[in-house]
């Protein structure tokens, strides 16, 4: 088959049939190398994760409430001790420069315009200094732990110097997903796409396995993170920490027991491990589990102001969104992803004023009904 050439050129203006944010992803196809849209768009496996993020989302209903007085509406909320216009933040995402030359430096540019939180990842294709340098707004530093415990806190302290008022560590992928399509598209890396945090790290130790030990158990999971590498991580910073890829009820009372900031319930996108549930799905157990209190953000499959909508009434209090920040950044770099927050945070306004809730604290499960199936 051969492969249709990509614009290289972004556009300045948006296109006026961009009405929502999944037109990026279709737009975004003609913008990005096949491979590369592969590995951004693909879950992992059979991908029945993925398609689950969105659908659980879609089989949420909701009610529309009438004569309602809504003039004094506000997406307003107070987050780690901090105020928010809305509860609107961009994940973590890696090697931005696979959609834009600007990559983070754009997206992060965008989160300010829009005073959305931006969370940098440690495989940004800009250096974390660089990012922290192009915004002046909260700016989170997501943490995957490194091979030595030395480079990782080198991270650390680079992030708390560089003015990140909170660390995001990653737990859902010690290993990757088996992200299958990406494999089928020959994805590899670009060697202009830097892991630009990551220069100067020590090389991995290569470990001879023997013949009865497997490459997984010994070899790539003898160096995954453990509890007891939390609790170390716990020492290191004054940092709030809010650990990211919780599903199961039991891990997230242990993390609030630790005395952890928070939480986000995530399924990396659907790129960790394929059958576990919807994050929404598994949303209202976690909130049941760890009280009315303690903060929760959700990721995966977030694609509509009603499903942040829905996200809040199961119990979270703010979303965070993945692969749309690389469609937007594809199609019009920082102008699109500022574009694609406005459509998010105007679509969940709509979708207050018609359910009659002026405020977030009175969106909750009394809005919402679960679709026969
Ligand atoms: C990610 N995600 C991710 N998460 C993280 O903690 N650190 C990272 O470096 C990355 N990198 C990354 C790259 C790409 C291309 C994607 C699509 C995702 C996961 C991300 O933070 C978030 O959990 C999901 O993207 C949320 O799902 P949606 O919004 O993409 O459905
Ligand atoms: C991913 C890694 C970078 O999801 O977190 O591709």
């Amino acid at each position: 088959m051969k492969e249709k050439p990509t614009r290289r050129e972004k556009l300045t203006q948006i296109p006026p049939d961009i009405a929502a944010v999944n037109d990026y992803e279709k737009l975004a196809k003609h913008f990005i190398s096949h491979p590369h849209f592969e590995y951004i768009a693909g879950g992992s496996a059979n991908e029945i994760t993925l398609k689950n993020n969105q659908k659980a989302f879609d089989d949420i209903g909701l009610y529309n409430r009438v004569l309602q007085d809504v003039s004094q509406g506000s997406t307003e909320l107070t987050l780690f001790g901090e105020q928010y216009r809305h509860p609107i933040f961009l994940a973590p995402v890696a090697h931005q420069q696979l959609a834009h030359p600007d990559g983070e430096l754009a997206s992060a540019a965008a989160a300010e315009a829009m005073e959305a939180g931006f969370i940098a990842s440690t495989l940004s294709s800009t250096t974390l200094e660089q990012i922290a340098n192009t915004t002046r707004y909260r700016k989170w530093f997501q943490l995957y732990f490194q091979d030595t415990k030395a480079f990782t806190l080198s991270l650390i302290k680079r992030a708390e110097k560089a003015g990140y008022s909170a660390l995001v560590v990653t737990l859902d992928v010690p290993i990757n997903g088996l992200r299958n399509r990406a494999q089928r598209a020959n994805f590899t890396l670009p060697q202009e796409v830097r892991e630009a945090n990551l220069e100067g790290k020590p090389s991995p130790t290569q470990r001879q396995l023997n013949r009865t030990q497997s490459i997984i158990f010994q070899g790539i999971m003898k160096d995954a993170p453990t509890w007891q590498d939390l609790e170390w991580l716990q020492q290191q910073t004054n940092l709030p920490i809010i650990i990211k890829g919780i599903l199961h009820p039991a891990d997230a009372a242990r993390v609030k027991e630790m005395g952890f900031a928070g939480l986000v319930v995530s399924n990396h996108g659907g790129r960790a491990l394929d059958g576990v549930p919807a994050s929404i799905t598994a949303l209202p157990f976690i909130r049941h589990r760890v009280g009315a209190e303690f903060p929760i953000l959700l990721d995966s499959g977030v694609r509509r102001g009603a499903d942040i909508f829905k996200a809040i009434a199961y119990g979270a209090n703010a979303v965070l969104i993945g692969r749309p920040q690389m469609y937007a950044l594809a199609v019009a770099g920082a102008l699109g992803v500022a574009h694609m927050l406005r459509l998010l945070r105007e679509e969940l306004e709509v979708t207050m004023a018609l359910t009659g809730c002026s405020t977030l604290q009175e969106i909750n499960t009394e809005c919402t009904f679960t679709q026969p199936q």
